[in-house]
């Protein structure tokens, strides 16, 4: 029979403990959100004792977020657990996690305390937590080092004091699936009232295998999961939400599980977390990663446009992209090339595709990956047959007055020239200095965007290129800008910043152009 597991997110609690992802309130909050839509059954919404900021987080999504199960950690101290009370007094469905560390290391060197004294701070804390929350969940912290004996006397005193889930963290991601799945099966037969509470897997990627061992000790009789969107978390991280219920997902004839977790929003609530913390996961990362649904070698991207499952064991749109990408760089074949250039409007045959597809590796070699606005210049420009493309948009001359009154925004007069227009002048304000600069640009092409990420790298000169200064770096800007809802690339170097942002910036909307043209070209002729 299919069984279904407890998905418990703690994102926002062991995820934003880690350093490089903490949150603001507002940014917890949307995090939030995107688990509801994700549907977890329980959110950790944070620490309430840790910080009036943590409390704050916790009350405010316990008091907005419905559906899940809204959660806070606490130590086995009374001040932890009253805290965690009043932050999710008004809480319609709560839970507390309450843990203490159970191994001979954490109970000889960290807590100071004796085995009986475990046992009896677990009992007290447990029955104190109950009197203020139905749900109490139990962790004993680094169980997968602590003695076996122990551990089931502790899990059983815990169940007794009315825990309703026992969970079993490996915390310093030590354990292996083979390791995790016998202790799973011993915890399950031996712990008081195993067949009246939940056991949960809580795992850490020291080793690479969160995930590998959440499933495994799922075999063993776990029926709750913990584990964090992108996989971040302490050091390694946690187990990836996505990668265990993907796995479940894909492979059932293995696991034969299900999850309340609607799939498709998993990439909004990758990308909610993204923006909350400034920081993208790998681009190799499972599930989530920008090259996870990508295709750019010619061999892979021939086989996918023929039949998607040649190199593709999921459905893009399941995790809620719109398509897979084939992305053009310099191990594409003329296949891909062709077929983007089709969508983009040109048909590419014999000795055009081949010309196309020689300037188009040289573009490659030199910019790594071409997107479709770089494309779309790219085969504008051999078909027009110039080098200095007629309607290609040039920076001459920025100049920025940024007043010291936080009243005052500032301003930039950006001066550009136009293969056909020749020169052309205009100003405007913003509160940031590069904004003022972007949008005076806009302005001159008439095209609104919005930058949606930008990549600086410093260049270093060769010491006798070094000039006066004894500097010499240059500036490799990569922007990506939104216009009306597509994203188009820029790229540009310089020796300053500023002008290195502008001129991405105007390259990017010269392959919005580009695009725009063709679509135009191809509307008429229809
Ligand atoms: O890793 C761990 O042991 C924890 C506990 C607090 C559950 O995060
Ligand atoms: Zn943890």
């Amino acid at each position: 029979m299919t069984r279904q597991i407890t998905i418990f997110d703690t994102t926002l609690r062991d995820g934003e403990q880690a350093p490089g992802f903490s949150m603001s309130e507002a940014g917890k909050l949307s995090v939030a959100r995107a688990l509801q839509a994700l549907k977890v059954d329980v959110i950790e919404a944070g620490f309430a004792a840790a910080s009036p900021g943590d409390f704050k987080s916790v009350e405010r999504i316990g008091q907005e977020i419905e559906g899940p199960a809204i959660c806070s950690l606490a130590r086995t101290t009374p001040g932890d657990i009253d805290a965690a009370a009043r932050a999710l007094k008004a809480a319609p469905n709560k839970r507390l996690h309450v843990f203490l560390g159970t191994s001979p290391l954490h109970r000889e060197f960290k807590l100071n305390m004796t085995p009986d004294e475990v046992l009896t701070r677990i009992k007290d804390m447990v029955e104190l937590a109950r009197t203020h929350f139905d749900d109490v969940e139990f962790s004993a912290e680094d169980a997968i080092r602590t003695e076996r004996g122990f551990l089931v006397e502790a899990l059983s005193i815990a169940a007794e004091a009315g825990a309703k889930t026992l969970n079993v963290p490996d915390t310093v991601g030590y354990s292996t699936p083979d390791e995790i799945y016998q202790l799973f099966k011993h915890l399950t037969e031996k712990v008081s009232k195993a067949n009246e509470v939940i056991f949960s897997a809580h795992c850490h990627d020291d080793l690479g295998m969160a995930v590998a061992n959440s499933l495994a000790a799922v075999r063993g009789g776990a029926r709750q999961i913990e584990c964090t969107v992108n996989g971040i978390g302490e050091r390694a991280g946690n187990c990836a939400l996505e990668d265990a219920v993907m796995a479940v997902r894909t492979r059932r004839d293995v696991f034969n599980l299900t999850t309340n977790i609607d799939t498709r929003q998993i990439m909004a609530a990758s990308r909610a977390l993204s923006k909350a913390t400034n920081t993208h996961p790998p681009r190799n990362k499972a599930i989530v990663g920008a090259n996870a649904f990508a295709h750019e070698s010619g061999i892979h991207q021939h086989g996918v446009l023929k039949n998607r499952e040649t190199y593709e064991i999921m459905k893009p749109e399941d995790v809620g992209l719109s398509s897979n990408q084939i992305v053009l760089g310099k191990h594409s074949g003329k296949h891909a090339l062709a077929a983007r250039a089709k969508e983009l409007g040109w048909s590419l045959e014999g000795d055009h595709l081949q010309a196309a597809f020689d300037a188009f590796k040289a573009l490659a070699d030199e910019i790594g990956l071409v997107d479709s606005g770089q494309l779309s210049a790219l085969l504008e420009r051999l078909e027009s047959g110039t080098q200095g493309d007629a309607e290609l948009w040039t920076l001459k001359r920025i100049d920025i007055r940024s007043p010291l009154s936080p009243k005052d925004h500032p301003v930039a007069r950006i001066e550009m020239d136009h293969g056909r227009r020749g020169q052309v002048t205009d100003i405007a304000s913003a509160p940031g200095a590069l904004d003022a600069a972007y949008r005076a640009v806009s302005q001159i092409m008439e095209i609104p965007a919005r930058v949606e990420d930008i990549e600086m790298q410093y260049v270093a000169a060769d010491a006798h290129d070094a000039g006066e200064d004894g500097q010499g770096a240059d500036v490799l800007v990569d922007l990506k800008a939104n216009v009306e809802g597509e994203v188009f690339s820029g790229r540009a170097r310089a020796r300053d910043i500023i002008p290195a942002c502008v001129s991405a910036y105007i390259d990017a909307l010269n392959n919005a152009c580009a695009v725009r043209r063709r679509r135009n070209a191809k509307a008429h002729a229809a």
